[in-house]
């Protein structure tokens, strides 16, 4: 099975950014424990970090040959329609993860936009939110192929 992780706006600078909040994880690291459990659940990773919105709506919509999507969306959470528009319109199992618990924090965070499309949400495991993502993701996809 083939999951795309999208990694948004300014997680690029993981291991330096605001590390109280983020930690000292790099994402090129969170990567590589996330490349390491695919191998574990039996998942081919494609992994894309990007800062512009667009972008990331592109790639939603390039997501048809995809089995599922571990998304951070980071600030988009907060204020993307076209995210969540684009989450909607591909009607497909998505996890979306967060470092940080955004309910402890500001009130601009405390609300997703795109936790309604999502199948779930994990907010607030450091580097361990994105593991614990990618094996929802295989719950999920599990419990489906069983189903069907
Ligand atoms: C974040 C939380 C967002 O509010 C913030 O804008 C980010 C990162 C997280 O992973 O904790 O950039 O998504």
């Amino acid at each position: 099975m083939k999951i795309l992780v999208i990694h948004g706006p300014n997680l690029n600078l993981l291991g330096s950014r605001e590390t109280s909040i983020y930690g000292k994880q790099s994402l090129k690291e969170i990567n590589n424990s996330l490349k390491e459990l695919a191998k574990e659940l039996g998942f081919e990773l494609v992994i894309k970090q990007s800062n512009h919105e667009g972008e990331i709506v592109d790639l939603i919509q390039a997501s048809k040959n995809y089995d599922g999507i571990l998304i951070n969306p980071a600030a988009y959470t907060h204020t993307s329609i076209a995210i969540r528009d684009a989450i909607a319109a591909v009607n497909m199992p998505t996890v979306e993860v967060h470092l940080s618990n955004i309910y402890k924090r500001e009130e601009f965070r405390k609300s997703s936009l795109i936790a309604p499309e999502a199948s779930g949400q994990i907010s607030g495991f450091g580097p361990h939110s994105y593991l614990l993502g990618l094996r929802a993701l295989s719950y999920i996809l599990n419990a489906k192929k069983h189903h069907s």
